[in-house]
């Protein structure tokens, strides 16, 4: 692996509906959307292993006080080698004096995110408006 990771808006529509596809995210299916989403975002990291994109984080934020990870995804194959660790570590850094850093975690992902310093957000509950079916 020759690991490269990027604060990059650098991204082509075919590699991110690669990497969204092979997660089974329904957002893949929005490709125009979903790449506008992430040219938007406040912060874009991608992770390239020789160019190709394995791995990306997108944050939105106030630029100030609050900042939200909405999407973090590794392709399957690249799972368990401390990619996504090493995207939200540089988030965490580059976010280290906002007042919150907040996401909401998905089943499978909760222990992983424990492992990045993440607890869960006091007496709270995830809530949403979602016309997505992959969760
Ligand atoms: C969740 C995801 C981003 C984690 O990325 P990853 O590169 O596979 O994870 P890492 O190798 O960086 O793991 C970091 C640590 O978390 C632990 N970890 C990772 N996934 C875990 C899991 N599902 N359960 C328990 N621990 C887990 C690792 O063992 C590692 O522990 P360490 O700090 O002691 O070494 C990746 O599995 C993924 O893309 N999943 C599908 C998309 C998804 O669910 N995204 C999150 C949406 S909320």
């Amino acid at each position: 692996m020759s690991l490269e990771l990027t604060e990059s808006k650098d991204i082509r529509e075919e590699e991110v509906v690669n990497l969204y596809r092979a997660n089974k995210w329904s957002s893949a299916n929005k490709p125009k959307q979903l790449v506008a989403a992430l040219k938007n975002s406040h912060t874009l990291l991608t992770v390239r292993d020789k160019g190709k994109l394995i791995g990306l984080g997108n944050a939105i934020s106030d630029g100030h006080l609050v900042v939200y990870y909405p999407h973090l995804l590794v392709l399957p194959e690249y799972h368990g080698k401390g990619i996504g660790k090493m995207i939200m570590h540089r988030f965490q850094e580059k976010f280290k004096h906002f007042h919150q850093q907040i996401l909401v975690a998905d089943g499978n992902a909760i222990e992983f995110y424990k492992h990045c310093g993440f607890s869960p957000a006091g007496n709270t509950q995830s809530m949403w408006i979602y016309t997505g079916n992959d969760h």
